[in-house]
């Protein structure tokens, strides 16, 4: 490990335990203190996840720094501080902010995450990418779900630091996320070598679904077997747990998983105008592709079945299509 990886590790281990010491016993922590309270985070969850807070001062965390012999110019390079473009003076880089430490799979903490308070923009500023941090590389809270990761064999992936924090306090412990940026095959691939399901849990927006699709198409080819969590109303899970609570959300989303196939049914329609005739039969030859690839006998059926209901096709003919599609591909 060379010296400068030494540096960001050692900064950063200082100054999650000062900012989580701020925001748990002091005044200067007392606004993120409250504002965590406000969202439902209770004193033990702030621990576990050594949750923060930055003052909003110009010179906390550059002064603090100094005093440990921290070279400003390297502090510069890892995100702590920033240099103002202007006069070239140096000042701290998160303000007024809730810290999360984001650590790596040993536990180390490489780089924060943080979240400005009551409409503050942007809402989360991150620490740019170093050699330790690499945001497609990094899946946040992996070193606490391994081993309910490992048990379970199952993992829940969110998109938010909020979605995990709030599921793994309502005992949904195999919680990791994206952190806002599309699932890639490296974070994909790291998934696998642990489960065999993995459960998507976005945000039930636009932008959550479509990532959904993404994320789902990806974990399949890598060999996951994908179930897809949806959530109603647009909600995220975060705050789905703090309308209706935990158990609510374990029942009514993590046990209610749809499988991939049954969610990319539903998808699709968005894409077709299903009350025209030329539509409804795109959209079936679409899903016919897809159902095609499904190497279960049983499970194709199942689907088949369902289609020939709400379509009014018999089995025979979509059976007879499908066996077309499988012979092509061999
Ligand atoms: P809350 O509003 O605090 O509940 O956050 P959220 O997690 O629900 O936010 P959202 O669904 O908008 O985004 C999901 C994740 O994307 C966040 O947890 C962040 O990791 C990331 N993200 C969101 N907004 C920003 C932003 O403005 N900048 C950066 N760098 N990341 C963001
Ligand atoms: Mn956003
Ligand atoms: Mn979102
Ligand atoms: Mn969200
Ligand atoms: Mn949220």
């Amino acid at each position: 490990i060379s010296s400068e990886n030494q540096q960001i590790l050692s900064a950063h281990e200082w100054l999650t335990k000062l900012f989580h010491h701020l925001i748990r016993f002091t005044k200067d922590g007392k606004a993120g203190y409250q504002y965590l309270q406000e969202r439902g985070i209770t004193d033990e969850t702030i621990d576990t996840f050594q949750l923060g807070f930055a003052p909003n001062t110009k010179n906390f965390t550059a002064t603090f720094l100094e005093k440990k012999g921290f070279h400003q110019q390297m502090l510069v390079k890892f995100g702590l501080l920033s240099r103002s473009s202007e006069d070239g003076s140096i000042s701290d880089r998160f303000r007024g902010r809730v810290i999360f430490p984001i650590r790596n799979h040993l536990g180390k903490t490489i780089a924060f995450g943080a979240r400005a308070l009551q409409g503050g923009e942007p809402k989360y500023l991150n620490s740019p990418e170093t050699e330790l941090f690499q945001k497609g590389k990094i899946l946040y809270n992996f070193d606490l779900a391994k081993k309910h990761i490992r048990k379970s064999n199952e993992v829940v992936l969110f998109e938010g630091y909020f979605d995990v924090i709030s599921a793994y306090q309502s005992g949904v412990q195999n919680a990791v996320a994206t952190m806002g940026t599309a699932l890639t095959e490296i974070q994909a691939k790291l998934l696998k070598r642990y489960v065999d399901t993995v459960i998507i849990c976005y945000d039930g927006d636009k932008a959550g679904i479509e990532a959904t699709y993404r994320a789902a198409q990806l974990l399949e080819q890598v060999g996951c077997l994908v179930k897809i969590a949806s959530i109603k109303d647009g909600l995220d899970p975060d705050s789905f747990i703090k309308e209706y609570g935990g158990d609510a959300f374990k029942r009514e989303v993590l046990e209610a998983s749809q499988t991939f196939m049954s969610f990319y049914m539903q998808y699709k329609k968005k894409d077709f105008n299903l009350s025209l005739e030329g539509d409804r039969i795109q959209y079936v030859t679409e899903i016919l592709q897809e159902l095609a690839k499904i190497e279960s006998p049983v499970e194709r059926e199942f689907y088949i079945k369902e289609l020939s209901n709400e379509y009014n096709i018999t089995v025979e003919s979509l059976q007879h299509e499908i066996n077309q599609y499988r012979q092509k591909t061999g």
